[in-house]
């Protein structure tokens, strides 16, 4: 049976949470606010746009509309310089070894992420091969939770919602693929994740047994 296995990208298939928070990180500052890694956490999974947002309000600071869309860009220039010296070293651990066990069993495999640096990232990680369909931050309208984004992944590999399987590291990924019965797949904290199917802290916990018996049932 052919199953349609979905992946996140951040903190999923790769660690880019680090490259985010040392881009916002540095915005943060030029703003004279105060950034820090548990903020960082709150803002996996979300958007762009949201994450500024969300900045500006920790921080009590509103600014013009120009002046977001530049902070914007330049969050995202800098974000970039971070990601154009990735290489295959930076994908996590195991990750592979999963990818090559559902091509090996002929199911099928899509990227379903938020970020619209996606593919530069696939690109720069070569995995990009792997993947019969992506979808990412340039595809969707509406983020996560709303589960847009898995969706036009289960239409792109042309199977049912409820015969994918979706690998996500943030809370709202977990719930965007639990409103429309898809099989979620934590990685990461079994107390943040409480929401999903199962929990792994990382691939490296995922047997090939387990796979196998997701493609089964
Ligand atoms: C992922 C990350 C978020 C990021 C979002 C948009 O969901 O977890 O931290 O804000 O993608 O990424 P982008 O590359 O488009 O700025
Ligand atoms: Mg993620």
């Amino acid at each position: 049976q052919k199953k349609g296995f979905i992946f996140d990208l951040d903190g999923v298939i790769v660690d880019t949470a680090k490259y985010h928070f040392l881009a916002w990180k540095k915005l943060a500052k030029s703003l004279d606010i105060d950034f820090t890694e548990e903020e960082n956490e709150q803002l996996k999974g979300v958007s762009r746009v949201r994450s500024l947002e969300k900045i500006l309000s920790w921080g009590n600071k509103t600014i013009s509309e120009e002046k977001f869309t530049e902070l914007m860009a330049k969050k995202n220039d800098d974000y970039l310089s971070h990601i154009s010296k990735m290489d295959e070293n930076e994908i996590l651990p195991d990750v592979p070894r999963i990818l090559n066990l559902l091509k090996e069993n002929k199911q099928l495999i899509s990227l379903g992420s938020a970020s619209k640096n996606a593919r530069t990232i696939l690109e720069r990680v070569h995995l990009k091969e792997n993947f019969n369909a992506i979808v990412d931050g340039n595809d969707v309208s509406k983020a996560k939770p709303d589960p847009e984004v898995f969706l036009i992944a289960a239409e792109l590999l042309h199977t049912k919602p409820e015969d994918c399987i979706v690998f996500e590291d943030s809370v709202a990924g977990v719930e965007a693929a639990n409103i429309v019965n898809m099989i979620s797949i934590g990685i990461g904290s079994e107390e943040v994740l409480a929401h999903a199917d199962y929990v792994f802290k990382d691939f490296t916990e995922i047997s090939d047994t387990f796979i196998k018996s997701l493609i089964k049932n």
